[in-house]
């Protein structure tokens, strides 16, 4: 039914639609690769010289790879119509209405993208789903599909499941290179060959023993587990954390130590002020609202512990710069180092910097923030969304480098593990401070003895009290 892919298309040119495309384009010469997106304005940024989303390596193969067989383009019926091959890659954000509201994902745009395709496809038409989305989504899109194909015998459709494991920051990295590719599509002869020609894809570049093929069910629930064990870690160990701070024990060496452990293994083991980015909190709470919808709800139960603890962590660091700042923070300036969710990025989607200053705003402190890659508009969007636009003038400041953003400031907060922070010159921002000056590392990046020389005092997440009691005393323990 489905001849040799040469035309793919992809709906959807975000985060993971546009890079993924770019390396599809990038490795395999032969096929011809459009992303389109009803965005026109984000489109004509993918066409220009500043791309859309900031991706170490991703300029290099768009530029090389565009107009020649990369094309960018708002026509979306003219792509659907000639594809043979059509990712879906629309964004599934948490319901913020009626059922399952801040729980399960917004299926609008993929529902939505599912008819454009039954309305524009002439011919055989593999679709593909690499949007995160509940387990069942394919079912949905297929019926939309296959009711176009009852009017129209020259329509055939199979849909797969292909999620993205990418992940921001790194995503050429791991497009070039994933740990796996997984595949999950229907066991009949025609789901076999739709999946037979999405691995012919990946073969370009991936070697077979690390594409997996599965149902398709198993496919789409194996993303959401992926990324709910992922934020389970992070969640443990800062758990742990809250643990080291009032035990004597350093996070650090606890996770060395732990990690050792091959069974364990030593990534994902860094503590912070929380796990951000537009991931693991959607999936997570879709993985819940699957269990409650399953009517499991001590497994729903379970992996809403990993959320708790991650809004629990952000809370407590807050409370505790609120704490070692003397229990007030009111009219005081404090310095926010980072607002990305991660470094090497500027996307600031659930980012923990968000929440934490937050809970300082509430306080009346005076934040002003430094990030190398968040745009100022970005950043007073986002605070004002879980605030107020009044608050957010009244209380932020957004500067263009670190130096002015701590120039009389009575203490700096990292948000962000971004290394030009470790490369500052924190003699000389210490001098231009409020004596005592203070540094909160939410990340765990700077070297606090060095800090404490200069004149610093120095709070890191889970680190020993033994140095916490000598500069703060008891408080917040
Ligand atoms: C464990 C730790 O592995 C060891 O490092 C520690 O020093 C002592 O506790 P042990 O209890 O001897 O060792 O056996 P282990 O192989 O870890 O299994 C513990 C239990 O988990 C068993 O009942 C095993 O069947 C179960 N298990 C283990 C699973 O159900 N699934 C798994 O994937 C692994
Ligand atoms: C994640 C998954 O890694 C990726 O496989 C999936 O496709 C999308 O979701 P991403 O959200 O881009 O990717 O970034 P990731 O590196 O996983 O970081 C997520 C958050 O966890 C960040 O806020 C990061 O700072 C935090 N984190 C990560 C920790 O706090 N500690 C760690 O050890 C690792
Ligand atoms: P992700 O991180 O999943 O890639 P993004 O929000 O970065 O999510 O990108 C999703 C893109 O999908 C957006 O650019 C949005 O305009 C586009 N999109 C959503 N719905 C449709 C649709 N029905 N047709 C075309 N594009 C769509």
């Amino acid at each position: 039914v489905f001849g040799k892919v040469s035309k793919v298309v992809c709906v959807g040119a975000g985060y993971v639609g546009g890079p993924t495309c770019a390396m599809i384009a990038h490795k395999c010469p032969h096929i011809t690769v459009t992303v389109v997106d009803m965005n026109t304005a984000k489109i004509a940024e993918w066409n220009s010289d500043k791309l859309p989303i900031y991706e170490p390596g991703l300029d290099e193969i768009v530029f090389a790879a565009r107009d020649r067989n990369l094309f960018f383009s708002s026509d979306i019926p003219k792509a659907i119509a000639e594809a043979d091959l059509i990712f879906i890659s629309v964004n599934t954000p948490t319901k913020m209405y009626g059922r399952g509201k801040g729980m399960a994902p917004d299926l609008k745009y993929v529902e939505s993208v599912s008819r454009t395709i039954a309305q524009y496809a002439v011919g055989p038409k593999i679709v593909v789903e690499k949007s995160t989305v509940p387990v069942k989504a394919a079912e949905s899109i297929g019926c939309i599909l296959r009711e176009a194909q009852k009017n129209n015998e020259n329509l055939k459709f199979q849909v797969l499941s292909n999620p993205e494991f990418l992940a921001e920051g790194t995503a050429m990295k791991d497009l070039a290179n994933p740990d796996r590719v997984l595949i999950g599509g229907e066991t009949s002869p025609e789901g076999l060959q739709a999946v037979a020609e999405l691995v012919r894809i990946y073969e370009n570049w991936v070697p077979r023993d690390r594409i997996i093929t599965t149902n398709t069910w198993s496919s789409e629930l194996s993303k959401l587990v992926a990324n709910a064990f992922l934020a389970q870690r992070i969640s443990s160990i800062n758990s742990i954390s809250a643990v080291c701070e009032a035990t004597g024990a350093e996070i650090s060496e606890v996770a060395h130590a732990v990690g050792f452990d091959t069974r364990i293994g030593s990534k994902f083991l860094k503590a912070s002020v929380g796990f951000g980015g537009s991931c693991f909190q959607k999936d997570v709470l879709s993985l819940v609202y699957l269990c409650e919808s399953l009517n499991l709800p001590q497994v729903a139960e379970y992996w809403q512990g990993v959320i708790n603890v991650n809004n629990w962590q952000r809370r407590r660091f807050a409370d505790k710069i609120i704490a070692e700042l003397f229990n007030t923070v009111t009219d005081k300036k404090i310095a926010i180092f980072g607002f990305a969710f991660k470094k090497n990025t500027g996307d600031t989607r659930e980012s923990s910097a968000i929440y934490v200053i937050k809970h300082l705003m509430e306080e009346h402190a005076k934040l002003s923030i430094y990030d190398p890659k968040v745009q100022k508009s970005q950043m007073l969007n986002d605070l004002a969304s879980v605030t107020s636009a009044d608050d957010v003038s009244r209380l932020i400041t957004v500067e263009t480098d670190p130096y002015t953003a701590a120039r009389g400031a009575h203490a700096i907060v990292v948000l962000t593990e971004w290394d030009e922070f470790v490369e500052l010159n924190y003699t000389r921002i210490h001098d231009d401070m409020q004596h005592p000056a203070a540094i909160f590392d939410g990340r765990l990046i700077l070297d606090q003895k060095a800090l404490r020389d200069i004149g610093f005092r120095t709070f890191a997440i889970g680190t020993s009290p033994d140095q916490a009691y000598n500069l703060f005393g008891t408080a917040g323990y």
